[in-house]
């Protein structure tokens, strides 16, 4: 029997294939968003006021160090939709987008979805943390086929993060083959290094970076996300399919009041978050090494998701699936979901009690042990 979806959404099998994580989210906008709830009306609303601006300009201020430019600002309702509104702006049916892989599987559907050609660059793993394949980038983005490069930023599923180099060394060559970057940072603050904010590092005016405070405070079912657009031309564009084309620039109330109270409000919370998560991928590697010498598991620079490398292992990745499953009652999602390079991973979310962890660890370890012997 293969992982059930129907199972996992009923509840019996204990799940850590989910894209978000599951800690109870911080509880400094409670109030706010009861407030909010108490009023009479809740009628169409707005993000393009000092409040929702303000917000993400102090966090950037305070959080990574860096001005942004208010005006550039604009609200959509989650990440994945800016990102196809400006890959439609930027390319044409047939051309390229280009991102690294393996891949949030969102990425590819979104490419395809759009009659866009998805151009793959895989990372390389390395003893010391995955690396670009930059002479591969290079004839990449010299094709004139390729017309958007679509940067995870820190990368999902591996979790790295660029350094500022490394983002000067992109938008260079972005530039120089005339190639539109779209940074996709959503998973920008749960990190363990510090983490560069993609704000242009010199590239003429085609780029944007596309977030939201949705992933780190466990507030995506209020909806919203925003984006830096600085081209006039980009940003309007895009104001007008959100509003007229698609009807669909007035935001969830509850997501602008979420989202200011977690930049305004939340970051002590997060900041504990962020040490526990790591601890929990120390946990990960310590546990995984002792069990299976041969697995080399790497503390990531960022996220709470531990994309493990079993492939040491020779396993059966879908007899392995299905043992979790049946033997262990425990759902994992298979690195196949986010492509060919994912081919011989499972993806671990952290983002969950110490006890959850363990018990996923004891499962995983217990099913691999299961085939080995078997
Ligand atoms: C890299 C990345 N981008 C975007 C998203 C989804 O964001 P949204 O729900 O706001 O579209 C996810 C969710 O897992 C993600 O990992």
């Amino acid at each position: 029997m293969g992982l059930c979806a129907g199972q996992i959404r009923q509840g019996r099998a204990v799940a850590f294939h989910h894209f978000r994580h599951g800690f109870r989210r911080a509880s400094t906008g409670n109030g706010r968003l009861k407030a909010r709830l108490e009023h009479p009306v809740l009628g169409y609303s707005r993000w393009n006021h000092e409040d929702f601006k303000g917000a993400i300009e102090s966090w950037y201020q305070r959080r990574f160090d860096v001005q942004i430019d208010k005006n550039a600002i604009v609200y959509g309702p989650s990440v994945i939709y800016i990102i196809a509104k400006l890959i439609e702006k930027w390319s044409k049916p047939g051309e390229g987008v280009l991102f690294q892989t393996p891949a949030y599987d969102a990425f590819d559907k979104l490419v395809e979805g759009a009659g866009r050609r998805c151009v793959r660059n895989p990372l390389i793993k390395t003893d010391a943390g995955w690396n670009v394949d930059w002479a591969l980038l290079e004839s990449q983005l010299a094709d004139e086929q390729t017309k958007v490069f679509l940067l995870c930023s820190p990368h999902n599923p591996t979790g790295r993060v660029w350094r500022k180099e490394e983002l000067a060394r992109i938008a260079a060559l972005c530039d120089k083959h005339g190639v539109a970057l779209i940074s996709d940072e959503i998973h920008m603050d749960v990190a363990f290094k510090p983490h560069t904010p993609w704000l242009g590092f010199g590239m003429q005016n085609r780029w944007a970076l596309v977030t939201s405070a949705s992933k780190s405070f466990n507030i995506p079912a209020l909806n919203g996300a925003y984006a830096f657009i600085p081209d006039d031309n980009a940003r309007n564009d895009y104001l007008f399919k959100l509003k007229e084309v698609d009807g669909l620039s007035s935001p969830s109330i509850l997501g602008v009041i979420g989202m200011m109270a977690a930049y305004n409000e939340g970051e002590a919370w997060l900041n504990s978050l962020n040490g526990y998560v790591h601890e929990s991928h120390e946990l990960v590697r310590n546990t995984l090494k002792s069990a299976f010498p041969a697995v080399n598991y790497q503390v990531p620079d960022a996220t709470y998701l531990a994309w493990i490398d079993l492939s040491p292992l020779n396993l059966d990745m879908q007899k392995l699936q299905s043992d979790l499953i049946e033997h262990f009652n425990v759902a994992i999602m298979d690195g196949g979901v986010y492509g060919e390079a994912g081919k011989g991973y499972v993806r671990l979310n952290l983002g969950c009690p110490r006890s959850k962890v363990q018990a996923g660890l004891e499962a995983l370890i217990g099913a691999v042990k299961l085939q080995l012997a078997g």
